[in-house]
């Protein structure tokens, strides 16, 4: 072969090469055009051994064509490279990229717990009969939570509620609510009659979790303060609460009952939501589901909060919130309402 002939061969070979690792697509691609165009036994590398064949002058020559050529397919392999380390680049991240519109879905927004949503019902219809909403601590001391209700130390009635103390201060001064009824409490302590509130919040029993207990529960408690407030106030603000939240098929009676905070107590039932009266499961075949207990305010409660007995009288009821809440979806399990599978949630 010319010395001619192969210069012309190594340019060919060159322009050959620059234009398959241009159109190499992908990173591995690019790899075995390098090692076609530049290993072992690539066309330059045997044009290279030729070399050998050829005068001085003419060996010099070539040798100069042959690594102007190396060096021509290295820069187009380094500029190809990196291009294409870009677009690889680029196409992880676009597989990476978080949607993070997604929650702006309005098919799959979140909504409220179902006992958020029950708290939040009952709260409407108690505000639309003239009821405002309190709240108190979740933490409470023995003086708000038994005492001022009329349950003093050693009292049997402490054995109503399994209490969880807090490690703090005296030994079992301090202690998480068990009851909403301490609200009442701290109502009467801020503003003088007449009082008309209800106060939902979180309470805490030492319990162990079953199909009808949660060691964290809801309540809602009622506190109506004035003058001359009969127990037929109690009896009929109930049944208005009855119809105005279950619908006008729906009745509510009082039954003869002990609270140490009430006297009269007694305990609210209305008829089954789920069989309407007719006796089912949900209602063991009795027609009626306990909603809670309620009263008129004890004497002593109001000596507690430096209200005169002879002048003020009141009620007060309390009732779970989560129970209501199972009992109106038919669900019969209280720890679905703990264990937060979405599953569950989404229905309601
Ligand atoms: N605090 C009571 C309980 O947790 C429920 C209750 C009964 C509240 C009678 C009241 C009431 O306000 O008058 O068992």
């Amino acid at each position: 072969m010319s010395d001619r002939d192969l210069i012309s061969e190594i340019e060919d070979t060159t322009r050959d090469g620059v234009a398959r690792i241009t159109a190499a697509r992908t990173l591995d691609e690019l790899r075995s055009v390098e090692i076609e165009v530049l290993g072992k036994k690539a066309r330059l590398t045997t044009v290279k051994k030729a070399l050998g064949a050829l005068g001085p002058d003419q060996r010099r020559v070539a040798g100069q064509t042959l690594n102007e050529a190396r060096r021509a397919l290295e820069a187009a392999l380094a500029d190809r490279r990196s291009e294409l380390d870009a677009l690889a680049r680029a196409e992880r991240l676009e597989q990476e990229r978080l949607d993070l519109t997604e929650s702006r879905d309005p098919a799959r927004r979140g909504h409220h717990h179902l006992v958020t949503q029950t708290r939040d019902r009952l709260e409407d219809v108690f505000v639309g009969m003239g009821f405002t909403v309190a709240e108190g601590p979740e933490v409470e001391t023995d003086f708000y939570n038994f005492e001022a209700l009329n349950i003093p130390a050693a009292h049997p009635a402490r054995g109503m509620w399994d209490t969880l103390y807090v490690d703090l201060g005296e030994p079992e001064t301090v202690l998480l609510r068990t009851h909403t009824s301490p609200v009442q409490i701290r109502v009467m302590q801020a503003a003088s009659p007449p009082i008309a509130v209800v106060a939902p919040g979180r309470v805490y029993r030492r319990d162990t979790a079953d199909a009808s207990h949660l060691p964290v529960f809801h309540q809602i408690e009622g506190l109506v303060v004035d003058r001359e407030v009969t127990f037929g106030d109690l009896a009929g603000t109930l049944e208005a609460f009855t119809t105005a939240y279950f619908g006008g098929a729906i009745h509510s009676r009082l039954r003869p009952s002990y609270f140490p905070f009430t006297e009269p107590s007694a305990e609210y039932d209305i008829n089954c939501i789920i069989c309407e009266g007719q006796g089912c499961r949900t209602c063991g075949q009795t027609g009626w589901l306990e909603l809670g207990g309620c009263g008129m305010v004890h004497p002593n409660v109001f000596r507690a909060v430096d209200l005169d007995p002879e002048e003020w009288t009141g009620f007060a009821f309390g009732f779970g919130i989560d129970r209501l809440a199972l009992m109106r979806h038919g669900v019969d399990d209280i720890r679905e309402l703990m264990i937060n599978d979405v599953r569950f949630l989404e229905q309601f």
